[in-house]
């Protein structure tokens, strides 16, 4: 099982939506069972809250449901039971590292350095362009999978 966890501030906009991006990329390409796929905040600020409409309006254009969803935090143990700990911004690098410790096995990432045009994803809850965080959630999402699929992690 290769287990990832997408991680975000509030765990309401962007991981979630990087974590049911990438779930329905993998049903599509029937490759789901070979993973267990979660998302989680570094902050507490949303814990126990619903997914934003903002994400949940954008995936329902695609047929992506966001049910059942809700904000969780990042802990310590988390490090121990997943393989890829991918964050949205550097902002949540440093979130990350803070509740972990260290990254002594190079499990933390930010999730747009697995494509050609390393950056940051900005925060819809501030700006509000859920389309804009689609597109680099997608582009994320194909680039991580190109990897796993250059390291011979993941069959398809
Ligand atoms: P997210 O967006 O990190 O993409 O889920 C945010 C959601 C809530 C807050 C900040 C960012 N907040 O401060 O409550």
């Amino acid at each position: 099982m290769i287990n990832v966890l997408f991680v975000c501030l509030g765990n309401i906009c962007r991981s979630p939506m990087a974590e049911f991006v990438f779930r329905d990329m993998m049903e599509k390409r029937g490759a789901a069972d070979q993973f267990h796929i979660a998302s989680a905040a570094t902050s507490s600020e949303e814990l126990g809250n619903p997914v934003h409409y903002g994400t949940t309006n954008k995936l329902k254009e695609f047929g992506i449901s966001t049910k059942g969803k809700y904000a969780v935090q990042l802990k310590r143990k988390d490090y121990r039971d997943y393989d890829y700990i991918l964050g949205m911004e550097y902002r949540n690098i440093r979130g990350i590292n803070r509740i972990i410790g260290s990254d002594p096995e190079h499990k933390v990432s930010r999730l747009l350095d697995f494509t050609g045009n390393p950056r940051d994803i900005a925060d819809p809850w501030y700006t509000g362009n859920f389309d804009r965080t689609y597109d680099d959630i997608v582009e994320g999402c194909e680039g991580f999978l190109n990897y796993l699929i250059s390291q011979n992690v993941v069959k398809l």
